[in-house]
């Protein structure tokens, strides 16, 4: 069971390396923060490139990071998308890789600039996953 006081904790997270993001092209900074199984929290920003295509979105930076630390079980995920009023969501490559290693019942949350924010589970933003019996 993930708190309201961790969600928002990770949601701060996610606000914070926001602030790391390169994204001289979009001007639209992503931070990502994920709750690993052990209680550690990793980070993630998007890394924009002038061949458009090549930027790493902000949550796939994240699970990178997390599994080159050996870290493989996440519990729950924060997204900031500080330069949107409205809260913004992951683009479908990245809610492909989440499920590798998220529990379809795991929290998400997306926050942006304002008060608002959207709480989810992967198992909402990838429902009926055709590669679900492949799954290691
Ligand atoms: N972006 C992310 O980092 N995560 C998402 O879930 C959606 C989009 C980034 C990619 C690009 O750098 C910028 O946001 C605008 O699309």
């Amino acid at each position: 069971m993930v708190t309201k006081e961790k969600m928002i904790e990770l949601a701060d997270e996610a606000r914070k390396i926001a602030d790391k993001a390169y994204a001289p092209y979009s001007n639209f900074r992503v931070g990502a923060a994920l709750l690993c199984e052990d209680g550690s929290i990793v980070t993630g920003t998007n890394v924009e490139n002038r061949s458009y295509g090549l930027t790493i979105c902000a949550e796939r930076n994240a699970i990178s990071t997390a599994v080159t630390q050996g870290k493989r079980r996440f519990l729950a995920l924060a997204i900031s998308t500080p330069d949107s009023s409205a809260p913004v969501g992951p683009c479908g490559a990245c809610r492909q890789v989440l499920s590798e290693f998220m529990p379809p019942d795991a929290p998400i949350r997306f926050a942006c600039n304002s008060s608002e924010f959207i709480d989810t589970t992967i198992g909402e933003l990838l429902p009926h996953d055709s590669l679900h019996d492949l799954k290691k």
